[in-house]
C-alpha cells in the first residue's frame, strides 16, 4: 500500500477519534436541527453539497492573500485574508453540516480535516494581528504557514469527496444500470398496501410502495449514502408521499423522487409504472 494511502486508511479506521466525534456530532445536531437552514447548508436547492461551492471564496482569498505577502503587497494581502476569514464562517458550518450526517470513517477524517482548517484559519487570524501590530516579517510567516496547513487541510477534504464519496450522488449509477424500456418486478398482489417493499430489477435495488392512488417506484439506495429507502418511513409532506431514508433522515418525494428534506442533495431515481395483466412494470426514464 503507498505510504499517502495507508496513512489515509488508517485514519479513517482510527477509532480512537470516536471520542470526540460522537460528543461533537449531538451538539452540531442539536444546534442545526432539521429545517430549512440545515437544508439550504446541506444544499438541497441546488442538487449537490455546497460546501464545495463556498470553500473557493474563502481558499482562493486566503492563497491570494499569501501571494500577496510573497510579493510584498501588503494592503492587498490584509484585505484578502480578512474576506478569507470571514467567507470561511458560511464555508465551515455547510461543511460541519454534512459532517455531522456521515459514516463514521469519513466523520474521522472530517475531524481532522475540520481541526487543521481551524489551525489555519487560526493562523491567518493570528497573521493579521501582527500586521496591526507592525510585525510585518511575523505576519508573512504566518500567512504562509498557514496556506500549507490549508492546503494539507484539502487534501483531506478531497479524500472524504472522491475516495470516500462522502459528497457523491449515491444513486447517479442507477440510470446506467437499468436497460431502457419496461421491466416486469411481479404480481401487483404481492405489494401491500401502504408499505415499501424491496425488489430489482436488471440487478438494481428498487423501493415499490403502493398506494389508495397507485403504485411509486423509486431506486432502493438513497441518494445521500446508499442507505436502504424500504427500511424507510412513509410520511406525508405539503400533502404528497414521501419515503424518509432511515439512516440520516433524508425524505424523498414519492411521485418525483425530489429531496424535500437533506442531507441528501441528489433527488432519487424515480421509475415509470405501469401494470399489466396483473404484473407490475417499471421503466427509468432515460435509462441505458
Ligand atoms: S443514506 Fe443518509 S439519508 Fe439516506
Amino acid at each position: 500500500m503507498r505510504p499517502v494511502r495507508g496513512w489515509l486508511v488508517r485514519l479513517e479506521n482510527a477509532a480512537a477519534l470516536d471520542a470526540v466525534v460522537s460528543p461533537v456530532q449531538r451538539v452540531v445536531r442539536k444546534v442545526l436541527a432539521p429545517g430549512r437552514v440545515r437544508d439550504t447548508l446541506h444544499g438541497v436547492d441546488i442538487g449537490h453539497p455546497a460546501h464545495p461551492i463556498l470553500v473557493q471564496a474563502t481558499i482562493g482569498s486566503l492563497a491570494s492573500g499569501t501571494v500577496c505577502d510573497l510579493i510584498g503587497e501588503d494592503r492587498a494581502a490584509r484585505r484578502l485574508i480578512g474576506l478569507g476569514l470571514l467567507s470561511a464562517v458560511p464555508a465551515a458550518s455547510a461543511g460541519i453540516a454534512d459532517w455531522s450526517e456521515q459514516h463514521e470513517q469519513q466523520m474521522r477524517t472530517g475531524l481532522v480535516h475540520w481541526g487543521s482548517n481551524l489551525v489555519a484559519l487560526s493562523l491567518y487570524g493570528a497573521s493579521l494581528v501582527s500586521r496591526h501590530r507592525g510585525r510585518s516579517t511575523a505576519a508573512r510567516r504566518l500567512s504562509l504557514t498557514g496556506l500549507a496547513v490549508l492546503g494539507a487541510s484539502g487534501f483531506l477534504g478531497g479524500d472524504i469527496a472522491f475516495r470516500q464519496a462522502g459528497g457523491a450522488n449515491h444513486a447517479e449509477q442507477v440510470r446506467h444500470l437499468v436497460g431502457p424500456g419496461w421491466h416486469t418486478v411481479g404480481p401487483v398482489s404481492d405489494f401491500p398496501a401502504g408499505q415499501a417493499s424491496r425488489r430489482a430489477v436488471a440487478g438494481v435495488g428498487i423501493v415499490v410502495v403502493r398506494g389508495e392512488s397507485g403504485i411509486d417506484v423509486l431506486a432502493n439506495e438513497c441518494s445521500h449514502l446508499s442507505g436502504p429507502l424500504c427500511d424507510g418511513v412513509l410520511t406525508s409532506s405539503g400533502g404528497d408521499r414521501c419515503l424518509v431514508c432511515p439512516w440520516h433522515g433524508s425524505t424523498f418525494r414519492l411521485r418525483d423522487g425530489a429531496v424535500v428534506h437533506g442531507p441528501a442533495t441528489a433527488a432519487q431515481p424515480v421509475f415509470e409504472t405501469r401494470v399489466r395483466e396483473g404484473s407490475l412494470q417499471v421503466r427509468l426514464p432515460n435509462a441505458g
